[in-house]
């Protein structure tokens, strides 16, 4: 089976309607990212923090996956699918995909400030005075601006093995996330779906300018009947 890894951001989120972050209508709108998305923020304003990712939280419950994070596990009969993400949703999992990194954290799970390591699910809103065993305080699982991501050995390793790759809904302007795609061979194809890509086409990229859901279809027809 060929190796195909998917690179997704806020864009395949929209259409469950989840706002993108540097769209007009972005989440971080009325926010001040440093204040809601960095350590310094935490240190600040910890009750604002808590309350912005309890809203986010509070917000999965109400959305579902939608046609392109099904499109997406389609793939999985004909191809080793591996799906890196940028959202701290959980749309990808609900849809059903297998193999789900997640890049930037996860929205349903916290952590210990104590030891980083220890991380819970966590489904309900956080406050403060919410602990772990060694009494620290619990914060979102997410990572912010400044922080090392986690994951991201993992991604490397998986883009560098892709016969195949996709890119769905990001602006690309966030790294080292954007930054896989030099990790992929001079060979591999990329296809990016976007309605509004910032990025310019090559011979191994094609652009598909298209909503994550058209896009998707149109994409997965592709695949599954060559
Ligand atoms: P952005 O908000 O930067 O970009 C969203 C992209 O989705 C844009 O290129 C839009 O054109 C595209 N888009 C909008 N509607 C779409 C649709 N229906 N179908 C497909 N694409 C659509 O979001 P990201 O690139 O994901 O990090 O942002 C990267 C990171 O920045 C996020 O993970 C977040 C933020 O800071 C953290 O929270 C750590």
């Amino acid at each position: 089976m060929k190796n195909m890894v998917i690179l997704t951001g806020a864009g395949i989120s929209a259409e469950s309607g989840i706002n993108t972050f540097r769209d007009s209508d972005g989440l971080w709108e009325g926010h001040d990212i440093m204040e809601v998305a960095s350590p310094v923020g935490w240190k600040k304003n910890p009750s604002l923090v808590l309350d912005f990712y309890n809203k986010r939280r509070q917000q999965l419950y109400t959305v579902k996956p939608n046609l392109a994070h099904y499109e997406l596990v389609k793939l999985e009969s004909k191809y080793n699918v591996s799906i890196i993400t940028q959202n701290v949703d959980n749309l990808h999992e609900r849809a059903g995909s297998k193999n789900i990194i997640h890049l930037h954290g996860e929205l349903l799970k916290v952590r210990s400030q104590f030891d980083q390591n220890i991380v819970l699910d966590w489904q309900k809103d956080l406050h403060i005075g919410d602990v772990c065993k060694h009494n620290s305080q619990l914060r979102p699982h997410i990572v912010w601006f400044g922080e090392e991501v986690p994951m991201l050995d993992l991604a490397i390793e998986v883009t560098q093995k892709a016969d195949i790759l996709i890119i769905i809904g990001t602006s690309m302007q966030v790294y080292p996330a954007a930054s896989l795609v030099q990790y992929i061979t001079p060979k591999t194809p990329i296809y990016f779906i976007d309605p509004n890509p910032n990025i310019s086409p090559s011979k191994q990229l094609t652009i598909i300018k298209e909503k994550a859901s058209l896009g998707m279809s149109q994409l997965v027809e592709q695949f599954l009947t060559s």
